[in-house]
């Protein structure tokens, strides 16, 4: 059966009938998502061998986002994310996507790069000539240090070398990681060549360190909607399509609004890479650095019309892996690239930035038409009227009561559960403080 993202009213069904739709999709058993998925996927005696002093895990939900496709695949997609409604408007916005065929991306091949400082250099210039011209031999040398790597395909690929002050070069050496992130690769190979490196330059080796700035590691995404995908009940599509135009100005001249925008993006991208084990710190990282790149901070996703179409366009560094790591251990980590159907690290970075394009697009446009807090707010009914004691059907019954009566706290929700139950002549039970 070809794989499908598309599962309507997924949302209405229990957690359980959730796990077997999806199981069923990925072609494995609803108990393997059972095992992966329960106590958060890790237990007190894993963690304490990721990280130290541990006490205990800490548990965000893992949801996943639908309608999902990229380069004519379908993709179910775990994300981790504690925040409201992004799970939501991404497979929303990635079905408006669908309507124009979906999300079309590619990613540069898995280079990162090993930062070697090097200090006390007399002549840098001259010093990163010499480097330079020693390229060849500090490949090999590199190499040596990462046989298995280079036995999968990977390795170092080629030495770039850049004067940063009058007594400072830093030397890059670009390390395709196949399908690793590669941070320990990249930081051996960086300890192995750096008194190489020194000597050469005859200066004094300074830091050796991978760059999160992996600009080398870029991956593009773009979609085109037609702009009827785009209408809200209010608002025609075209009329949607202007007001995203003005978001997307209005974050490429302000430097503040740059700022959230991105952050609209990352809440896609960073949920999906931390339900597949990947750095998060470094992908944002990266992804800021790049924001900034010419010495001004833009935007990393960019929206403008064609035609009856609403075209929208992200770029950004994309370090991911799908092998070694926290992938080794982490159940739920192993069961979401399952869910991908993938083990290629640039297929994944694909489909991060496509979800990170889906979530700029629902915040975009949730912004140029309703504002961002309709939404929200509907949600956020949800959590109120479940502290208030709603329980089963009647939490989404309350949840809609306070929003339409626009009375969104712990005593609407009461004065709700009140009302309902009145009406069907119990007692109520809502929970007080
Ligand atoms: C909230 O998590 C993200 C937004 O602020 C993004 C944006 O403003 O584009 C809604």
């Amino acid at each position: 059966m070809a794989r499908t993202s598309r599962f309507p009213g997924f949302y209405k069904v229990t957690v359980s009938e959730r796990r077997a739709l999806v199981a069923d999709a990925a072609g494995c058993d609803a108990e393997d998502v059972e095992r992966a998925l329960d106590g958060g996927g890790l237990d007190p005696d894993t963690a304490d061998k990721f990280v130290e002093n541990v006490l205990g895990i800490y548990g965000l939900p893992y949801g996943v986002t639908l309608n999902v496709r990229v380069n004519d695949h379908d993709h179910v997609v775990p994300m981790v994310i504690e925040e409201p409604s992004v799970v939501a408007a991404a497979s929303n916005a990635a079905k408006m996507a669908r309507a124009g065929g979906g999300f079309v991306a590619d990613a540069d091949p898995p280079i990162m790069i090993a930062q070697v400082q090097l200090r006390d250099v007399r002549d840098p210039a001259e010093a990163a000539r010499r480097v330079e011209a020693h390229a060849a031999e500090i490949v090999a040398l590199a190499n040596g240090a990462v046989g298995g790597l280079v036995a999968r395909g990977g390795g170092a690929r080629g030495i770039e070398a850049r004067v940063l002050a009058d007594d400072m070069i830093v030397v890059h050496v670009l390390v395709d990681c196949q399908d690793a992130m590669g941070a320990n690769l990249v930081n051996s190979v960086a300890e192995l060549v750096a008194d190489r490196l020194a000597a050469i330059a005859r200066g004094r080796v300074g830091l050796r360190i991978l760059s999160n700035l992996a600009d080398q590691r870029l991956v593009r995404v773009r979609c085109r909607i037609p702009a009827e995908a785009l209408a809200t009940d209010e608002m025609p599509g075209d009329e949607v399509i202007d007001g995203i135009l003005n978001a997307s100005r209005f974050a490429e001249l302000d430097p503040y609004r740059a700022a959230t925008h991105n952050k609209g993006i990352m809440n896609g991208v960073d949920a999906v890479v931390i339900a597949t084990g990947n750095d998060w710190r470094a992908v944002e990282a990266g992804a800021h650095a790049y924001a900034a790149r010419d010495g001004r901070y833009r935007p990393l996703a960019i929206w403008r019309r064609e035609g009856d179409a609403l075209v929208g366009m992200l770029e950004l560094p994309m370090a991911l892996g799908t092998v070694g790591g926290t992938l080794r251990v982490h159940p739920a980590a192993r069961l979401s690239l399952r869910l991908l159907a993938t083990t290629n690290a640039q297929e994944l970075a694909c489909i991060a930035a496509a979800v990170g394009l889906a979530s700029n697009l629902a915040a975009v446009r949730a912004l140029a038409t309703d504002g961002i807090q309709r939404g929200h707010m509907g949600l956020h009914a949800r959590s109120v009227a479940l502290a208030a004691g709603a329980a089963g059907e009647r939490v989404e019954r309350v949840a809609a009561m306070i929003v339409e009566a626009r009375d969104i706290t712990l005593e609407g929700a009461r004065k709700a559960i009140g009302v309902l139950a009145a009406e069907s002549g119990e007692a109520a039970t809502a929970v007080s403080d």
